[in-house]
């Protein structure tokens, strides 16, 4: 009873109730958003969203220097936030008012990540014909995931989220994990624009990611081995957080020659070879039960795919 005490004390101030009711309206919002948005001083609006998150209603997620806030759903707190923010008078000059601005920071931050991409398509792009049609990749993952419900999906280097987007109509909820702002700009822009509320994407680092427990039931690491030091240490973290019978799904290279993906687009692996993980993935109790090859000209898709022993406890709720 303290903890929902403390809450509705927590709510029960102007500023405070626009915060989550903005939080509600537009998902994960910075410190700096919330300021322009109210128009009040960066202190006071820390303070505020200090006593918030301290009160369960708020999450923290720090990224880097900025730190995120949305509302938590892991207690009572968004059931009492949605029944308080729907009894608002739609009409209400204040809140409409932050909706204009909250919509208005929305748009700015759209651009910049449009911006972001144009900057940067034509390197993606290039890389890309290097290698099949993603479609082709896409069905291949597709095909591998199987009939079966996806569940929680964890889609670790989510980079702009395109795997987040291909999955979403099949999973409960997604997460995406990247350690690029700059790309995780344009994936949170995209999630929102295709109102994917049931994807987010967070900034992590692949060797430690921020979930405790074994919690997913389909994990992809979809093109980023190539760029890490240590591939059996990122294996080993995939698996942590794979729940009992879920399945890890490895897209990357084949073994191939192009050496100037080192100098141009800081690939540190030249591919793999089909055999490269498995000491990984036994180690990391997981068993290696599919290989798929999709030639390219000059570089070939592979996928790997394991499975945790064990039954989902989300697939047979
Ligand atoms: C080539 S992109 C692939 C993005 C996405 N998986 C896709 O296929 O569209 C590789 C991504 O891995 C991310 N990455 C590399 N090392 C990482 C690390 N240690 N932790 C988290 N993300 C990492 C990069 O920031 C980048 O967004």
């Amino acid at each position: 009873m303290n903890q929902t005490v403390q809450l509705l004390k927590a709510l029960a101030e102007p500023t405070r109730l626009r915060i989550v009711a903005l939080c509600r309206a537009g998902g994960d919002l910075a410190v700096s958003e919330f300021v322009r948005i109210l128009g009040q001083s960066q202190p006071r609006v820390s303070r505020h969203l200090k006593l918030l998150t301290e009160a369960g209603a708020l999450a923290r997620i720090p990224e880097g220097s900025w730190v995120f806030y949305r509302i938590d759903d892991s207690g009572p707190a968004a059931a009492i936030v949605a029944a308080l923010i729907d009894n608002i008078p739609a009409d209400d000059i204040t809140f409409q008012r932050d909706r204009e601005r909250l919509a208005a920071v929305k748009r700015e931050r759209a651009d910049a990540a449009d911006a972001f991409f144009s900057a940067n398509a034509k390197e993606w792009s290039n890389i890309r014909r290097l290698h099949i049609d993603q479609k082709e990749v896409n069905a291949c993952l597709t095909r591998l995931v199987g009939d079966q419900p996806m569940g929680a999906f964890l889609d670790i280097g989510t980079g702009t989220g395109d795997m987040l987007s291909l999955f979403a109509d099949r999973i409960e909820r997604g997460e995406g994990i990247d350690q690029s702002r700059d790309m995780l700009a344009v994936a949170r822009s995209t999630l929102e624009n295709d109102g994917l509320t049931h994807c987010r994407v967070r900034q992590g680092d692949l060797y430690s990611l921020p979930y405790d427990g074994a919690e997913f039931d389909t994990v992809l690491i979809h093109q980023v081995l190539h760029y890490v030091d240590d591939v059996a240490g990122a294996i080993a973290e995939a698996a942590r957080v794979l729940a009992p019978g879920g399945r890890l799904l490895i897209a990357d290279f084949a073994p191939h020659e192009v050496e100037d993906l080192r100098k141009t687009y800081q690939h540190r692996r030249l591919g793999f070879a089909d055999f490269e993980f498995d000491a990984a993935l036994t180690d990391a109790g997981l068993t290696l039960d599919g290989i798929e090859h999709l030639t390219g000209d000059p570089l070939t898709v592979v996928v790997w795919s394991a499975v945790k022993p064990g039954i989902s406890a989300r697939r047979t709720a």
